[in-house]
């Protein structure tokens, strides 16, 4: 493997981030042609907190900028403080200073609220890394003018000129894919995809971020994941409500799965009410009941196993 791809899996791995070779690449490759990332997946797969993960790596600041519906130019660009500048002219009033002065006054960087996408231009120190999540959930009209600040990097404000990116910054863009992203967004980035994860990444995972889990705990929890995954549920837990539900049952002192603690720690892992009508009574004990005894044996032969069993319970409900 090339030395640099290792580096940065080891400084990620160093960061509790579990990292696997794919992901090593994409973050290598990243820095070396700085482009942009557009990482996309479903949602708690690990995809905002490889932004985290790099920025504290590389003892560099992080800067987000959360998409929504509606978000716009100004809310991510900057804004001119309007309050602050009515102050200025206020106390400004029957001072001799000319229209011009006066003007240049109040359209000047200290007047200036410099939001997400201007701060990481415009950063002096070194090159910060510029979160841009969840991309999918602003407009398209927004997307495009995202494109024009990361093709050239610089930003022209009116009354203040252009400014020029002195330290590029990394970026990361995730996306859950509510919707299909531009191709020119896509052109313009690396693409990486991250999955649910396999059994053996998600255990690795349980044990990073929980420590102190016993592995029989962190294998059955891994286990039941991977079957859980396979059912088709309106939301399918990932990686996130795997840790909530590790963590809930080390706080219940659990040390195993079993019926009754699962059932009461259901909540921290699946969150749509008909889902949990869904599973309840019996397909969790299906799912339960086939695992113990398991743990060391070909878990992708029991997954496979045990979906086909839980299908048929649901099928006949
Ligand atoms: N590979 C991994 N190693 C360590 N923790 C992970 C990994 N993948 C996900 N997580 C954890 O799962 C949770 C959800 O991750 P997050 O990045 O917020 O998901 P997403 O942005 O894809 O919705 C976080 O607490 C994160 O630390
Ligand atoms: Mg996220």
């Amino acid at each position: 493997m090339i030395e640099g791809i290792r580096r940065i899996q080891e400084m990620m791995e160093r960061e509790q981030y579990v990292t696997d070779r794919g992901i090593a690449t994409t973050a290598y490759l990243a820095m070396e042609l700085k482009k942009p990332v557009l990482i996309e997946g479903q949602a708690g797969v690990g995809k905002t907190e490889i932004a985290k993960v790099l920025s504290s790596a590389l003892g560099t600041e992080l800067i987000r900028l959360q998409c929504y519906e509606g978000l716009d130019v100004n809310t991510a660009l900057y804004e001119w403080n309007y309050p602050k500048q009515m102050l200025r002219i206020k106390m400004d009033e029957g001072s001799r200073r000319g229209i011009d002065a006066q003007e240049q006054a109040i359209f000047s960087d200290a007047f200036l609220l410099k939001r997400p996408l201007l701060q990481a231009i415009s950063g002096q120190e070194q090159a910060p890394v510029l979160l841009i999540d969840e991309v999918d959930r602003a407009d398209e009209e927004f997307e495009a003018f995202l494109l024009e600040v990361l093709s050239d990097f610089q930003v022209t404000i009116p009354e203040l000129g252009t400014i020029r990116a002195q330290h590029r910054p990394y970026v990361v863009l995730t996306s859950n894919r509510t919707r299909e992203l531009s191709d020119a967004l896509k052109r313009r980035c690396l693409y990486l995809w991250i999955d649910f994860p396999t059994f053996d990444k998600e255990v690795r995972i349980i044990t990073t971020k929980v420590p102190g889990i016993n592995e029989r705990l962190a294998h059955q929890i891994a286990m039941f994941m991977q079957a859980i995954r396979h059912v088709k549920l309106n939301k399918t837990p990932g990686v996130a409500e795997t840790l909530d539900w590790a963590m809930s049952m080390m706080a219940l002192h659990q040390d195993h799965l079993e019926q009754d603690a699962v059932r009461e720690t259901l909540g921290a892992f699946i969150k749509d009410r008909d889902d949990v009508a869904k599973l309840r009574g019996q397909p969790l004990e299906v799912l339960i009941s086939s695992m113990n005894g398991q743990e060391e044996e070909d878990v992708s032969a029991w997954v496979q196993s045990v979906t086909q069993r839980l299908e048929k319970e649901l099928s006949t409900r």
